[in-house]
């Protein structure tokens, strides 16, 4: 079957201060009672089709990790360790050398573990979709329809559609993360689709890829896998050749050079949760248009996220707010803005 990958090393710092680097986005429950990695499990695991999944984590996180896929039931998963973050290039070439050892005509699935699907019956239809073209050798993409001209995804124009396969396109294009005059001519052009950040892989043929386009990601995922040792339930990559690797995400390192890439333009409630705007957007909100987590009282208050962690939040008169209040920290922006929580958290770290 298909090998479910799950990428769990990002740190989302839009959702700060709940998400840290300790504990980032992917390890809670941001949308419903299981935490995101939980659900992008439970999404694959056990059903027809897919093999026993993949987490690629950072070593630090391996213990919770472990926790949470005991938690939802899943007791077969190999969990690979990464010494340090090199992004998603060199996690997805480990986990396309693990599968092709183990099977030649490998596909996986490289699932960020930090996004929300609300259909997962019409993401794994999406999947099978793009079976048969990644069998063919083609690198599967899944395509959203943008709404906004957001700057942080990939942008996929829509070729041709690929003869004999139903509900495939070629790609045309892929630009990662382009600027927003770029972003904005693409979301009026109708041509495009956003880039789910999630890909069905012949294994093969993507190692042949990175050969091709990023040998030096291949090199260092290729040390790693040899000189990595057993520790406990753990797979711990070896930390020299990995960390001497680029940098790279898949985006830039494979995607916007290959010409093998195809898209399932597709629809399955995808949202990349990632500020805490996105999470009031996709939840669902009281008669007030305010969305409440944990500790709050709001009156005459509208249009706000309001969650209250360890303390109590209490809002009067005011609209279209974020306030996240933790044990330690209290966030207060409003909801047009909260994209550059990132920004308020590198200012933090310089301060130390
Ligand atoms: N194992 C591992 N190691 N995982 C990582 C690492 C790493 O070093 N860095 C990031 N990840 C994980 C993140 O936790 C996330 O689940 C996933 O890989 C994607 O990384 P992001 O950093 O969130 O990527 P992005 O959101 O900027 O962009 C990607 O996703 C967009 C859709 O949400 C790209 O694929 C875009 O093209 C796409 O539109
Ligand atoms: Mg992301």
């Amino acid at each position: 079957g298909i090998v479910p990958v799950v990428l769990s090393g990002g740190t989302g710092t839009r959702l700060w201060p709940l998400s840290r680097e300790s504990y980032p986005k992917q390890l809670l429950a941001l949308a419903g009672a299981e935490t995101l990695l939980q659900q992008t499990l439970a999404r694959v695991a056990g059903q027809p089709g897919f093999a026993a999944p993949v987490v690629i984590a950072n070593a630090e996180h391996r213990f919770v990790i472990a926790e949470q896929a005991r938690q939802a039931g899943i007791a077969d998963v190999t969990i690979v360790l990464e010494p340090v973050g090199r992004n998603t290039a060199p996690a997805a070439a480990v986990a396309a050398l693990m599968a092709m050892a183990d099977d030649p005509d490998a596909l996986i699935l490289i699932m960020p573990a930090d996004h929300v699907v609300q259909d997962p019956a019409a993401f794994r239809a999406a999947v099978e979709t793009g079976a048969a073209a990644a069998a063919a050798g083609r690198l599967v993409l899944f395509g959203m329809r943008p709404d906004k001209p957001a700057t942080g995804y990939g942008y996929i124009r829509r070729g041709d559609p690929l003869p004999g396969l139903a509900g495939i396109d070629a790609v045309a294009a892929f630009v990662e993360k382009p600027d927003q005059p770029t972003a904005e001519r693409y979301l009026a052009s109708g041509d495009y689709l956003w880039n789910s950040g999630i890909f069905l892989l012949p294994a093969a043929a993507f190692i042949a890829e990175l050969d091709r386009h990023a040998p030096d990601v291949l090199a260092a995922a290729r040390g790693a896998l040899e000189g990595a040792v057993r520790d406990l339930d753990f797979l711990r990559l070896a930390e020299a050749p990995f960390a001497a690797g680029p940098s790279i995400s898949i985006d830039y390192a494979v995607m916007e050079k290959t010409d093998k890439a195809a898209v399932v333009p597709s629809e399955f409630g995808w949202s990349d949760v990632g500020s805490w705007s996105a999470l009031w957007e996709i939840g669902t909100r009281d008669a007030d248009d305010n969305l409440c987590v944990g500790d709050v009282v709001a009156l005459e208050t509208r249009g706000s996220y309001l969650r209250g962690e360890g303390r109590l939040v209490a809002a009067l008169g005011v609209e279209n707010l974020v306030v996240v209040a933790t044990p330690d920290v209290v966030l207060v922006t409003r909801r047009d803005s909260d994209q550059k929580v990132s920004q308020l958290v590198a200012a933090l770290k310089k301060d130390g």
